[in-house]
């Protein structure tokens, strides 16, 4: 199976093609990763590669509670505690760093300023929240706030931030960071005409819209060597207030061709094709990827085993992420090595709480206990 075949990530040794997607889980009520998160992520250690969940680089980019961040120096101490839980269950382990724009809310933000963005107008439409402290105290899910739209002068401040996360994300251990370029946050709110309104040489042509996105990558490159990075993006989703537009395909494959050139370890490709319902990505998309783009590509969204080795060996990703499944399957890799079931996740536990629905599902070997036990005796 492609799957188990190891793979060099610019000189980071894969023992196989399994990568964990980036999962926000809510989890962190003081804002810093502890030891129940060092338990999530050492528990799913097996994976070639596990990406962070969203790890805001700014208090300015934060857009729902409770996430862990990587800009305090406690909060690096708190990562630090899981990427050596990582290491030493043998695994590896990238941040990702997320600032979320608009989709924000000014119960999060200091001073209860409203959030920035590229436009000063509004995140709306389907499923489209922050979630944050609603007026009664209480933390749920609330229409993003009116954002302010980042002045020309103030954009390399915010770019500074994405280097700065990135730096200290390297100090606590991790071995490479993926830039959040997907799914409506603010650096799609730079590259999707519809909501970016600007003026300035960050705005209008295809050219400008993508200023933002390309000053990001070179900033954390600079910061952590170009391998070391990776971007994910999300060029046919339609989320949180993002719709389509008409050059769509040229915005993405032109920034595409501008990530090679940069020579970054890899592309993040998320399909949200099948769970929100925009275009699902097709074998054809992801071969015009492979003509422009030179570096890894991975894939996410939706995939089985089945899907993932069929594209791994068509030569069309070189890496698969499954999010959902490692949320109930910590030992996915097994599962999938020996032909195992798959837990089925509770969708409840997703977000918020603590240790249920966390780091108490347990691995094959131990649910089957019984029935493993039951022939012998
Ligand atoms: C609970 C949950 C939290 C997520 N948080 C993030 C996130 O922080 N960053 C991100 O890029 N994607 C996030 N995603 C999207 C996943 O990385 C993944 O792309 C998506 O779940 C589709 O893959 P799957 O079908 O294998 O679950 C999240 C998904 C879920 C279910």
């Amino acid at each position: 199976m492609s799957l188990f075949e190891t793979f060099d990530l610019a000189g980071l040794q894969l023992p196989n093609r399994i990568v964990m997607a980036p999962m926000t889980r809510s989890r962190a009520p003081t804002e810093v990763a502890d030891d129940l998160t060092a338990i999530y992520y050492q528990q799913r250690a097996t994976a070639g590669l596990i990406i962070s969940e969203g790890a805001p680089i700014s208090r300015e980019a934060v857009g729902y509670a409770f996430l862990p961040g990587l800009y305090t120096e406690r909060q690096i101490e708190g990562w630090r505690g899981v990427t050596s839980a990582v290491h030493d269950a043998g695994g590896r382990i990238y941040a990702q760093i997320w600032h979320v724009g608009r989709v924000s809310h000014v119960s999060l933000q200091d001073g209860q300023q409203p959030p920035v963005s590229s436009t000063d107008r509004p995140a709306e439409g389907p499923r489209t929240f922050a979630y944050a402290w609603r007026d009664d105290g209480s933390v749920g899910f609330v229409a993003p706030s009116v954002p302010r739209a980042l002045t020309t002068e103030e954009i390399a401040r915010v770019v500074a931030d994405y280097a700065h996360a990135a730096k200290q994300a390297i100090r606590a251990g991790f071995d490479g960071v993926e830039i959040h370029g997907a799914h409506g946050y603010l650096i799609e709110q730079f590259l999707n005409p519809t909501i970016n309104d600007r003026t300035d040489q960050y705005g209008g042509s295809l050219e400008a819209r993508r200023r933002f996105a390309l000053e990001v990558v070179d900033a954390v490159a600079g910061e952590v060597g170009p391998e070391r990075v990776g971007i994910r993006l999300s060029p046919l989703a339609q989320l949180l207030g993002a719709p389509a537009y008409a050059d769509n395909e040229a915005t993405y494959f032109e920034l595409f061709a501008e990530l090679s050139k940069r020579r970054i370890g890899y592309l993040h490709l998320s399909d949200t094709g099948a769970r929100a319902g925009s275009p699902v990505m097709t074998d054809a998309l992801l071969r015009r990827v492979r003509e422009v783009f030179s570096g890894a590509v991975v894939l996410a969204g939706s995939l089985d085993a089945e899907k993932a080795d069929r594209l791994l060996a068509a030569g069309l990703i070189d890496l698969a992420a499954f999010g959902q499944p490692f949320i109930a399957n910590p030992d996915l890799v097994e599962r999938i090595a020996i032909g195992a079931k798959w837990a089925v996740p509770d969708t409840a536990t997703y977000y918020g709480g603590r240790a249920a629905g966390y780091i108490d599902y347990p691995s094959y070997a131990a649910s089957s206990e019984d029935a493993v036990a039951s022939p012998i005796t």
